[in-house]
């Protein structure tokens, strides 16, 4: 049995992720006890008066060391990545951060007997995947340097967990909108720049061809999944690292036509850039039984529920009154 989770250390913690998943994790378990975990990106003042900021910088095994010594650390939320179009830029670069920076947190976990989340993506398929109700179990052979890492990660992870016995969780997530810290360098980033763009200009230039969908989820659902998952009975669990996770496929088109139905005069173009050919090779939509039935996932929002809330938050935030 675990130990059960006390000391947090979240790294990627200023992301777009890592920024809503602290003030959870520290309503939950004690601004003190989550450690924000980054190097690059200053935390913003809600992370920074909540609870400690520590330097980490996961290709630099010392400095994830250092903290987990300091605090005590018994759980990793492990969120740093390069994503997929900020990977093909740098490869290399991505390779090391995704790979090596995951190959530390694994070991120094293995080393601690610290649980670990450790998130994967829909960027682990590829084209020679089905495309409609991608299956839990099927062909994994991306084209982008950020799925490839995502399999290894996912697939190390496994091994560790039977090898080792270390807690290693984690899940497929699809695109991910929100309103609080902007995504990095993904393909899916459409539907969250598409939103600023449509209150402040009232159109937007997608990156996208109009047709292109893909399976998306609203960051309370992806907060909720993740914290679900890591509270889940381990006994209960067939897979670990590589649940498909599903809430919500759309394309630039349908969602452009929701804004509209709050924002008549919204107008849309398309440009599709080298981002195209990553989503022309992922799932349209995902099949995520295991996950229902093995830790009882459900997403509460859909398309239309996740637009209204989107343009409600982000109008009160760029307009202020
Ligand atoms: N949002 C990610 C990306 O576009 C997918 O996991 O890279």
């Amino acid at each position: 049995m675990a130990r059960p989770t006390k000391r947090i250390l979240v790294t990627g913690a200023t992301g777009q992720i890592g920024s809503e998943l602290v003030p959870e994790l520290r309503k939950r378990y004690g601004g003190e006890n989550v450690v924000v975990g980054g190097h690059k990106r200053p935390p913003s003042a809600d992370l920074a008066e909540t609870g400690p900021f520590e330097t980490v910088e996961v290709t630099k095994r010392d400095t994830i060391e250092a903290v987990v010594k300091k605090y005590g650390i018994d759980t990793i939320y492990h969120m740093v990545a390069i994503m997929s179009a900020t990977g093909e830029k740098n490869p290399q670069h991505a390779w090391d951060v995704n790979i090596n920076g995951t190959y530390n947190i694994f070991e120094i976990a293995r080393e601690n007997g610290i649980r670990v989340f450790h998130p994967s993506s829909i960027a682990v398929f590829g084209p020679e995947t089905p495309r409609e109700n991608t299956p839990q179990e099927t062909v994994l052979k991306p084209r982008t340097i950020y799925g490839i890492t995502k399999v290894a990660g996912e697939q190390l992870g496994e091994y560790y967990v039977r090898k080792f016995g270390v807690d290693i969780r984690g899940v497929r997530y699809p695109g991910i909108i929100s309103n609080k810290t902007l995504p990095g360098g993904g393909t899916t980033d459409y539907a969250v720049e598409i939103f600023y763009e449509a209150i402040k200009n009232k159109r937007y230039t997608c990156f996208l061809r109009d047709d292109s969908t893909l399976p998306m989820m609203y960051m309370p659902d992806c907060i909720n999944a993740t914290l679900q998952l890591m509270d889940a009975d381990a006994s209960g669990l067939k897979h670990h690292t590589d649940f498909n996770l599903a809430a919500i496929s759309f394309s630039p088109k349908e969602l452009a036509a929701e804004i509209k139905k709050h924002i008549p005069e919204f107008t849309i173009s398309y440009k599709p850039d080298e981002r195209q050919k990553i989503a022309d090779s992922w799932p349209k939509t995902i099949d995520d039984s295991a996950a229902r039935k093995e830790w009882g996932w459900k997403p509460k929002y859909n398309l239309a529920e996740m637009t209204k809330d989107m343009l409600e938050v982000l109008g009160k935030k760029l307009r202020p009154a």
